[in-house]
């Protein structure tokens, strides 16, 4: 309670969801509303990010003012509890866009210590050098990664392009939580 006697703001308490694919079909993107719907069944807001594709080209010049897109980006990484990541392999790394939103953030130490989870949906002996360029990316930004693997094929979607499989929705319910749950123990600590 505030001195005032006015109820103090509740934390914001947000999970922010990042897909690393640009595609309108994205597996990845289509995921991540799948969680986002799942995790509201617990009372956690996952709220998608749609800033990548607006971001400029990652430019150091600019890294001390930078373009009002990428302030938003910032912010709203800063703002977010926790990051849940899913990042397709392009020619065995990070997909370009992706990459430079995380270039964005890295001056500003957005993303410090900030509980992540790397959401691998491609199948098993797949996306191993993303993951590892994830992890490299990450680590330079001080994050407090894990990696979860929820495989997810173009066969799980719907024929509007949504997740369609309730052992997938189920598995990524409890991969929000458990992300939830680091950021909660994070904000406490
Ligand atoms: C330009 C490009 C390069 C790719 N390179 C790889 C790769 O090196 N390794 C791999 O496993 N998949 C690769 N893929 C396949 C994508 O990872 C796969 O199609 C993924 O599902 C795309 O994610 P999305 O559906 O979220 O867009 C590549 C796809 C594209 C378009």
């Amino acid at each position: 309670m505030a001195e005032t006697g006015h109820p103090a703001s509740p934390p914001r308490f947000e999970i922010l969801a990042i897909s690393g694919s640009l595609r309108r079909a994205s597996i990845n993107s289509a995921v991540l509303r799948a969680a986002a719907q799942a995790a509201a069944r617990d009372g956690l807001r996952v709220a998608l990010a749609d800033s990548v594709r607006s971001l400029p080209p990652f430019d150091p010049d600019r890294d001390t003012e930078p373009p009002a897109s990428a302030r938003r980006f910032r912010k709203a990484c800063e703002d977010a509890a926790g990051v849940l990541l899913a990042v397709p392999e392009y020619t065995f790394g990070i997909p370009g866009a992706f990459k430079n939103a995380l270039d964005w953030a890295v001056g500003s130490g957005s993303l410090y210590l900030k509980p992540i989870t790397v959401l691998k949906v491609s199948p098993p002996g797949r996306g191993a050098c993303v993951r590892e360029g994830l992890s490299l990316a990450l680590e330079a930004h001080g994050a407090d990664v894990v990696h979860r693997s929820v495989p997810v094929s173009r066969h799980d979607l719907d024929m509007h392009g949504e997740v369609d499989d309730a052992r997938i929705v189920a598995e990524l319910r409890t991969v929000v939580a458990e992300l939830a749950e680091r950021a909660r123990t994070a904000a406490a600590a």
